[in-house]
């Protein structure tokens, strides 16, 4: 018996102590902490806290039956995100009562709400600036400058990515790809893409906004804030009107704003520098069929 069990005893202990002396250490990476909560966590402010009241108007009450009529009426609950962009366009951002309110009109656990608005980074968690400048800086736009159109917003704003301009004008956001590559680097200003751009580009977009906020009497307040004199006055997108959209860009009352799309010579997104493919004698059906017309 012995020695049937000898062998085998002698490669265990070898393994036990092959094991046992063996270095047990992993190395491991370290990253500083970064700070995530003001996604995923709602914390009581002055502006956003559930004693603050919201209720839709009546614009966006009849809009809110107009979408609801596209679901099932036992699925409405599929029209969450919908209403949580009407309640954030009427608030200026989707504070705490905003997403409440969803959920009341659609039945569903306000739980259910904070998910969605928390997942995603379209739906502004705090209040922003009147213009929220959203700056991508994903590869195809990091490869055309988006450093140098950011360093052109810090400088011009004196603000850094994640914060608002003292008189609420301008909130300031790094985001990433927005779907707009062809025409890099670009940012998103409110509901409009500018494209092509360069830092002094950039800039005189920025100080024409500013101008027009001003000259049109549209202040600095985002809508939700106080003293908030309207959504999109200035873009002319919703109830104000005051600047009109006029083809090469938006004028009213001595104010003028470039429009959007590139800034560039470009109209949309072809080749900058003129055709580079398709660009050989048009095939016809003339040309190429037999004479004999058997094909
Ligand atoms: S990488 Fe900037 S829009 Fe796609």
């Amino acid at each position: 018996m012995s020695s049937i069990l000898a062998p085998w005893m002698r490669r265990s202990s070898t393994r036990v102590l092959r094991a046992a002396t063996r270095e047990q250490r992993r190395t491991f990476q370290v990253a500083a902490a970064r700070r995530s909560d003001s996604l995923n966590v709602h914390r009581d402010t002055p502006e956003n806290n559930l004693s603050i009241p919201f209720k839709f108007d009546a614009q966006n009450e009849k809009l809110i039956q107009e979408v609801l009529t596209r679901y099932p009426s036992q699925y409405k609950k599929a029209a969450v995100m919908p209403l949580l962009d009407l309640g954030q366009r009427q608030h200026g951002f989707t504070s705490i009562s905003v997403m409440n309110e969803v959920a009341r009109i659609l039945e569903m656990p306000p739980m259910r709400v904070y998910e969605v608005a928390t997942f995603y980074t379209m739906y502004n968690r705090n209040p922003v600036g009147r213009f929220h400048v959203q700056c991508c800086t994903t590869t195809p736009c990091q490869l055309r400058d988006s450093d140098g159109v950011m360093k052109a917003i810090e400088e011009h704003l004196g603000i850094h990515p994640g914060e608002t301009t003292e008189d609420k004008m301008f909130t300031f956001t790094e985001v990433e790809c927005l779907g707009a590559c062809a025409n890099a680097p670009m940012v998103q200003i409110n509901d409009d893409y500018y494209e092509d751009l360069t830092p002094e580009t950039t800039k005189s977009i920025l100080t024409a906004l500013k101008e027009a906020a001003l000259k049109t009497g549209a202040g600095g307040n985002a809508p939700g804030l106080a003293g908030s004199a309207g959504q999109d006055e200035v873009s002319g997108q919703s109830s104000g009107k005051q600047l009109k959209q006029g083809g090469l860009g938006y004028s009213a009352q001595g104010a003028s704003i470039p429009a959007p799309g590139p800034m560039s010579k470009r109209t949309s997104c072809e080749p900058a520098r003129g055709l580079t493919s398709l660009n050989s004698e048009m095939w016809t059906g003339e040309s190429t069929f037999r004479k004999d017309g058997a094909l």
